[in-house]
This record gives structure tokens, C-alpha cells and sequence, in this order.
């Protein structure tokens, strides 16, 4: 095609494919322009705002390490990321949410009633569950990789101050399916916004907060493996997610427990003397 126009480039675009292009690349790719094209037109796109976005990808680029992607944060406000973790859950399974950027490999094995919490400051949170099938049936030997804030707001990853594996542990369910440990309760935080997507949604009028939560990928043979969070129900953040992670499946009520009334079978058994918290997290993983 020699003459193109502004209403024909979209299908110029789709032309110029070669024959061997891998259908699902045409297929993306095809999409992809369609609505670049279309969002174009419908905004009337001017030189001076397509350079705030090249600049605004320059930057994104710029300031993109190993440690700080600012790339998925830009994706995860934009609500990219929980739309495509929502085409792909299943129904009839807990909801599945955000990995988000601080998750660490190898976290350290956690048994059935240990305790996350160590010395760190804060009220206890007991939360126990159950893993079952989409047919009820409890799942032994589940693995559930956990991870958490500490107190000041912080993974460990962001933080010098704590160890690497600070609030992260691996628990396999008993043969009734069940977990149980100790932690703090978890804080809502701010995502990174000192960078080109905290620009965004300053430009947006929008905060950087998201509901405090417990993270949790879930994985049993013969399952899909479920990355999920769970949300306390008096979070003030919960009705606005900045990442769009809040499912009503995953909002669970963390019940204060009066003093003294701490369970036996936990690592903090007779060393908790006042009030905690207790929040039941069951999961039900899609078979594979
Ligand atoms: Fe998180």
C-alpha cells in the first residue's frame, strides 16, 4: 500500500505481516495497533502529548532496575495486571490477585503453628485455613508461600533493616488440609510513586494506597497454582485499591480474641498475654 491515511493504516498495518508470522503474534500485534490507532483518533492525539508518553516510557525505562520495575507498577495502576489475572481465574476457585514486585525465591520452611512475627512490635494475627479441591476435598501437602509488610510498611526487600526472609515462610498442609502460624497484622502501604507512575496518578488525582494483606500462592499437585491475597474487612483503603487487587471473596473479618485466650499448638502458646487477632483464609485450588 503506497497512500496511506489516517483511516486506513490500521489495515496497512495488519497487510505488511509476512506469511510465516506466528498467528498468535498476528493475532496481538493486529489488536494491539487496532486500538493504538483507534485511541489515537478518538483523542486526537497531539505531537505535544505523544512526547509526554514517549518521554513518559523513557523514563519508565530509566528508572527500571532489577529491584524497582517500574514497568509493572505502570501496568498494575493502569488495572492491566488484575485484568489479565481475572480473564484466567477460574470461577468455581478462590479468586486469584496480584503477585505484585515483592515476593523473594526460596522462602524459609514455616511448620503448621509457627510464628512469622519474631520480635517486631505490633498486635499477634493468628490465621489458620483450610486448602480444598473445587469438590471440598481437604488437600495434604499443599504449599503455601507466604509473604507480608512488617509493621513500619515495608517488604523486605525495601528494607535494610530486615532480614531477606522478614515476614516470608513456606507451609505444607497437615493431612486435613489445614495451616495455621502467627504473624503481625499487616499494614496498608503506598506503592512506589516517586518515579513517572507516581506522576500518573498525581496527573490522575489518584493516592498510591493499597489495603493492608497477606499474599499467598498456593500450589498442590494435580492444581493450578493460585497467586491470592487476602484483605482485612476495616481496611479504609479497601473500596480503592490502587492496583485494583480487591475481590469479595478474598475480604475476610480479622476477629479480636480477648486476652487469654490464646490457643495451644503455636509457637507463641503461653507467651501471648493480651488481646490478638484471628482471621480464618480457606483456598480452594482449581484442579489442573
Ligand atoms: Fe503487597
Amino acid at each position: 500500500m503506497r497512500t496511506v491515511t489516517k483511516d486506513n493504516i490500521t489495515d496497512v498495518f495488519t497487510a505488511y505481516f509476512g506469511d510465516d508470522t506466528d498467528p498468535r503474534v498476528r493475532e496481538v500485534l493486529a489488536a494491539l495497533a487496532r486500538h493504538i490507532h483507534d485511541f489515537a483518533r478518538e483523542v486526537n492525539l497531539t505531537h505535544e502529548e505523544w512526547n509526554v508518553g514517549i518521554d513518559f516510557l523513557t523514563r519508565a525505562g530509566d528508572i527500571t532496575t532489577p529491584e524497582r520495575q517500574e514497568f509493572v507498577l505502570l501496568s498494575d495502576v493502569m488495572g492491566l495486571s488484575s485484568l489479565v489475572d481475572m480473564l484466567h481465574s477460574t470461577p468455581e476457585a478462590t479468586s486469584s490477585s496480584v503477585l505484585g514486585p515483592f515476593h523473594v525465591s526460596n522462602p524459609p520452611p514455616l511448620a503448621i503453628g509457627g510464628d512469622m512475627k519474631g520480635d517486631f512490635e505490633g498486635e499477634v494475627l493468628l490465621v489458620e485455613g483450610t486448602v480444598r479441591d473445587t469438590d471440598g476435598a481437604p488437600i495434604a501437602g499443599a504449599k503455601l508461600d507466604i509473604w507480608q509488610t512488617a509493621p513500619n510498611g515495608l517488604y523486605s526487600s525495601q528494607d535494610e533493616n530486615q532480614h531477606i526472609h522478614s515476614f516470608h515462610g513456606l507451609m505444607t498442609t497437615d493431612e486435613n488440609g489445614r495451616y495455621a502460624f502467627t504473624t503481625v497484622r499487616p499494614v496498608s502501604y503506598t506503592v512506589p510513586d516517586d518515579g513517572p507512575v507516581g506522576d500518573i496518578l498525581r496527573a490522575a488525582g489518584r493516592h498510591p494506597w493499597r489495603p493492608s494483606h497477606l499474599h499467598y500462592i498456593a500450589s498442590a499437585d494435580g492444581h493450578k497454582t493460585l497467586v491470592t491475597e487476602v484483605f482485612p474487612d476495616d481496611d479504609p483503603y479497601l473500596d480503592q485499591d490502587t492496583v485494583f487487587g480487591v475481590r469479595d471473596d478474598l475480604v475476610m473479618t480479622y476477629v479480636e480474641e480477648p486476652a487469654g485466650s490464646f490457643p495451644d499448638g503455636f509457637d507463641l502458646s503461653g507467651k501471648v498475654d493480651g488481646p490478638y487477632s484471628r482471621v480464618d483464609f480457606d483456598l480452594v485450588l482449581a484442579k489442573a
